[in-house]
């Protein structure tokens, strides 16, 4: 009854409940039944009042439980969805360059415990770099996977690249690439140093590997959510 509560595991608590529900049931049958002498009646109602604070404890412990399992619902996102709508609110730049964009994704039900205005400032950005570094009629393939308790996002373009020598040095602050700045293409350097921050901060990883004039990918990881928003 006093183990260290495992917030994740609720049917525990509510197993819990059965004890002293059941201990209550027979002391007060037992006290229906009469012929017990004034100290056996005193004692068994100790135990019912023990017991029913042992009850109240478990009950004030679940909505405890819930509570926190409320808050931290609210923290996750359904990749699928926010992925989605962040290609909608890109559509014009999209179609004033003739960029086609296609998504795929191995389920509709992959959570990540990040808030939506944080995943949407890191995935925003590299889907936005994806069309504005792409070529005219390019391409952008967004693929979205969970495997072994991580999630994957994967943006590929079709686009001009980043040259070899540049690839680390584009997560710094104001970095923009020889290439970026000679077509003189707009932008203040700093999307993908943000994007980078946010990653780090929820113990994700972002990959890049590129080829000069013929793709972009950039892999962003995080941990699987196992707490779906409801
Ligand atoms: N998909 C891509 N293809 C080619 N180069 C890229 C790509 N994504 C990023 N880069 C290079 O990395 C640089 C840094 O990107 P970042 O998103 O941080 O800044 P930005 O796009 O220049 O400006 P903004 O701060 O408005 O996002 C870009 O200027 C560009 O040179
Ligand atoms: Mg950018």
């Amino acid at each position: 009854m006093n183990q260290k509560l495992d917030y994740s595991n609720l049917k525990d608590i509510v197993h819990d409940l059965k004890t002293p529900i059941t201990s209550i049931i027979g002391f007060v049958e037992l006290l229906k039944q009469g012929n017990h002498d004034e100290k056996s009646t005193f004692e068994f109602y100790d135990i019912i009042l023990s017991e029913s604070q042992k009850l109240l404890k478990l009950v004030n412990e679940i909505l405890c439980v819930q509570k926190h399992q409320m808050e931290s619902a609210e923290k996750t996102c359904n990749l699928n969805i926010q992925i989605n709508r962040y290609i909608k609110e890109l559509t014009p730049l999209a179609l004033k360059r003739n960029i086609e964009i296609s998504i795929n994704s191995n389920s509709n039900d992959i959570y990540v415990s990040i808030p939506e205005d944080k995943i949407s400032r890191i995935l925003t950005n590299i889907i936005e770099n994806a069309i504005k570094y792409n070529k005219e009629h390019g391409k952008v393939f967004i693929d979205i996977y969970n495997d072994k308790g991580k999630v994957f996002i994967k943006i590929r373009d079709t686009g001009i690249g980043i040259p070899e020598n540049e690839i680390d040095k584009i997560f710094s602050k104001y970095y923009r690439s020889t290439l970026t700045q000679n077509m003189c293409i707009e932008g203040s350097g700093i999307g993908l140093a943000i994007a980078n921050d946010i990653v780090q901060e929820y113990s994700g990883q972002i990959k890049v590997s590129s080829k000069l004039g013929e793709y972009t990918e950039f892999i962003v990881s995080f941990p699987l959510s196992h707490i779906k928003k409801f």
